[in-house]
């Protein structure tokens, strides 16, 4: 999809060469003109409200160049009411094949955020997935203008930033989308080779060899059962002038969790194809960077495998001995993600990381706790804390803070090994999260558990790409506050 960027007012817009115009409309439009006075009548009438999402749709208009008209009410016009009426413009022009759309802003000022979120939320409406189809239709929309009466390079700066954004959330969920067969470790390292050879990324990849000459004992564990070989996956995005110590970035990676020995149910099994979300994130965010080269450096870190049922298979109540040194006693081998994320935290310490943020589909717990709308969030660092739950407000990709207190850790007391990779069920993700921060006690820590928030099921069932909106927001304001200025300053 293409994005530009124009300034034209309401009125200009009405001549269009698009085959769709959607206006946008805040309660506070002072736009003039045929249209405006179109849309202040229905408003009158009551047939028009302010409420974000609410709709007025006509077709082949006199005086309208394009054939569809939409204008959506959107309210205070901050960024959650735009994602508001983008939604709800979408779902009226669902049915009708639209390459081209017009948007016009028949307000003043358009927030940075709001303009990431318009073309954001845009770009979720019109994906489609095509990669395993015979016949695949591919995206109708191709390309859109979005027209505000006044461009400032602040808007230019929000658009290349929401383009980016796009190109990693969907890099993001065309690898979680992706079937287990046509999305395995050996194709997740080839997908991150891909990035590879854009400027500032490097990507090393290891296999089972020298994950064992690491050793990486708990990772290797979940491997066994499968016939996939596993890959641990290593990416590098430096920009030419950083001499910071680098965001890492851990993300899950099992491209299939059957739950191993301790096997999951037949049902909704299909979604845990989704169970390497994390590691798509990790790759959407690193797209992403490529366009941006923004000055920051992100390390990714991706240990991919499936987790399957075998005769080799790790079995309840054994022990293995992690890269960290622990030994771990397997209780549950469905508990995998924490065993393949404490080896790739303990190799993250390499790095003398400034943050290491780890992200997966961790628990189901999660999905109890928070559902659809929020990440839980799990850090003992207030900063970190601040820093991600604001960029997840900003972006709207939200997370909330759970808590970490030692209390919780009681439950992963072994008497076979130093710890046993799951308690009871009570607050299942924060007893994975305790797990977790054992093997992050080197650096500053944060794990986002995004099993609720990664995909949708039932009939929209599919990859969001969450939370690549959090993560890039995070890091692009990394880069802002200290510019060469205070370098200088301090050799005085
Ligand atoms: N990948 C699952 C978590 C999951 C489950 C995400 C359902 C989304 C929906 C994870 O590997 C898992 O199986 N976790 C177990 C942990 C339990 C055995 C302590 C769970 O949540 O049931
Ligand atoms: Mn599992
Ligand atoms: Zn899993």
């Amino acid at each position: 999809m293409k994005f530009e960027i124009r300034q034209t007012s309401l009125d200009q817009a009405t001549r269009a060469q698009q085959e769709a115009l959607l206006v946008l409309w805040p309660k506070a439009s002072h736009a003039t003109g045929m249209l405006a006075d179109w849309i202040q009548k229905a408003q009158r009438q009551g047939d028009f409200k302010d409420t974000a999402g609410s709709v007025l749709q006509s077709y082949g208009m006199a005086g309208i160049k394009a054939r569809h008209l939409v204008v959506a009410a959107c309210d205070k016009g901050d960024a959650k009411d735009i994602r508001k009426a983008v939604r709800a413009a979408c779902a009226v022009l669902k049915s009708a094949p639209i390459q081209s759309l017009h948007i016009q802003w028949a307000g003043d000022e358009l927030s940075e955020q709001a303009i990431k979120a318009l073309l954001s939320e845009l770009a979720d409406a019109s994906y489609v997935f095509t990669s395993t189809l015979s016949k695949p239709q591919p995206r109708k929309l191709q390309q859109v203008m979005l027209g505000l009466t006044l461009v400032t390079a602040t808007h230019r700066t929000a658009l290349g930033q929401a383009q980016a954004l796009v190109r990693g959330t969907e890099l993001a969920k065309e690898w979680a989308n992706r079937p287990s067969n046509h999305a395995t470790p050996r194709h997740l390292a080839q997908a991150a080779k891909a990035l590879g050879k854009h400027p500032g990324i490097q990507c090393k990849v290891l296999g089972p060899r020298e994950v064992e000459r690491l050793g990486m004992g708990s990772f290797l564990s979940v491997a066994r059962g499968a016939a996939e070989p596993l890959r641990f996956i290593v990416l590098e995005y430096k920009s030419r002038q950083t001499k910071e110590a680098p965001v890492v970035l851990v993300g899950k990676g099992i491209t299939f969790d059957t739950g191993g020995i301790s096997m999951k149910p037949a049902a909704e099994m299909d979604e845990m194809k989704f169970d390497m979300s994390g590691a798509a994130s990790v790759l959407g965010v690193f797209e992403a960077l490529a366009h941006l080269q923004p000055d920051i450096h992100v390390v990714g870190l991706i240990p991919a495998t499936e987790n399957m049922p075998d005769g080799q298979a790790i079995k309840p109540g054994d022990v293995v001995t992690s890269m960290s040194g622990q030994t771990i006693e397997i209780l549950n081998t469905d508990a995998e993600g924490r065993l393949v994320l404490c080896d790739a935290l303990t190799y993250a310490e390499r790095f003398k990381p400034r943050a290491v943020i780890d992200i997966a589909t961790l628990t189901g717990a999660c999905v109890i706790a928070l559902g659809a709308v929020r990440s839980g969030l799990f850090t003992a660092n207030d900063e970190l804390a601040t820093a991600l739950s604001r960029a997840g407000d900003i972006s709207g990709d939200l997370c909330w803070r759970m808590p970490l207190d030692e209390e919780y850790a009681e439950g992963l007391k072994s008497r076979f090994a130093d710890v046993a990779n799951v308690a009871g069920r009570a607050a299942g993700s924060v007893t994975a999260a305790k797990f977790l921060e054992r093997f992050a006690a080197k650096f500053p820590w944060a794990h986002l558990d995004i099993a609720g928030t990664a995909w949708r099921s039932g009939a929209v069932k599919g990859a969001t790409g969450r939370p690549v909106g959090l993560l890039l927001e995070y890091l692009l304001n990394l880069e802002q506050p200290q510019p060469k200025v205070r370098r200088k300053s301090n050799k005085t």
